[in-house]
This record gives structure tokens, sequence and C-alpha cells, in this order.
């Protein structure tokens, strides 16, 4: 029997996309399927762990429990790899890379695109600030303290230039 697909579009990291999905499928899966964007990743894939978070609308959501069906024309979804020419998440990405915060990786594109979203609305976080914004994200390896550090850094960094 046909697969009951369902037409979308949508913008995608700054470009109008369309791509058809099934009812059940969800963005994170429609990411990695359909576009071939990886950088997501499915961690619990129950909205628990933060692995797939990508932004909606310029919000952080968990791609794992958001179904791609519900896209419409007015949304934005950008990625990391929609961030790659982003001044601030190049600061970001350096700084995890400085500060020893990047282990297995697997957390990390998660990560990254909470704490830029956390830079952008609040460029001098402080340690309260920045375990606040990252508690919905777990990394299994390196005990938060580097990570932490490292947004800071991007943080410092960021202000002077
Ligand atoms: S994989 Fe989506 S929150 Fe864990
Ligand atoms: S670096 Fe391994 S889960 Fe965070």
């Amino acid at each position: 029997m046909q697969e009951n697909l369902i037409k979308i579009s949508f913008s995608l990291n700054g470009n109008a996309v369309e791509t058809e999905v099934s009812p059940e499928l969800t963005v994170l899966e429609m990411l990695r399927r359909n576009f071939r964007l990886t950088a997501a990743k499915e961690g619990c894939g129950k909205g628990e762990c933060g692995a797939c978070t990508v932004m909606l609308n310029e919000q952080p959501i968990n791609s794992c429990i958001k179904l791609a069906a519900t896209l419409n024309k007015a949304d934005s979804l950008v990625s990391v790899e929609g961030l790659n020419e982003d001044k601030l998440m190049k600061n970001i990405q350096d700084a995890y890379v400085e500060e020893g915060a990047v282990q297995c990786g697997f957390c990390i594109p998660g990560m990254t695109i909470t704490s830029h979203y956390l830079l952008k609305n609040n460029p001098n976080p402080d340690a309260h600030a920045i375990k606040q914004a990252l508690s919905g994200n777990i990394c299994r390896c390196t005990g938060y303290r580097k990570i932490e550090a490292a947004v800071k850094k991007a943080a410092d960094r960021s202000s002077k230039s």
C-alpha cells in the first residue's frame, strides 16, 4: 500500500524548501532523511536530552518530538548547519574545543545551538544563567564544567569583537 505523504513547505536554514513527509515523521527524522542534515542527533527520542535541539522561529525545540507535518510556510527552521557562517557560533565552537568541552561529541550540536540562543539573548550571562540555559541538554561525558567554561569564554570573546 502506498504511504500517505503530506507535502510541506517552510524555510530551512534561510532557504524556502518543499518536501513530502509521512504523518508520523519527526522534524529530526525529516532533517536527517529528507535533507541529509545530520548535525542534530537522536539521543532519547523523548524530548528529554536535548541532543536533537534545533531552532524553530528563533526558539530552541526538541526536534525528536515535533512532527514535520505541522510545519508550514511561515515557519523558519535553523539547524547547526545553518549557522556555519555565524560569528557568534564560530566563537562558541572554538571555545568548546579550547576548553576541552567536546568528548564523544554526541551532545555538542544541541549544546552549541542552545548556547547560541543563550548568548544571542543574554550576551553576558552569569554562571547561574548558563546552567539554567543548558539544563535541558544532557552530556554523558564532560561533567558540564568545561561546557559552562566554554560558554563563558565565548561570551567574553564575543563581547570584545
Ligand atoms: S533526542 Fe530529542 S530530546 Fe533527546
Ligand atoms: S561530549 Fe559526549 S555526551 Fe557530551
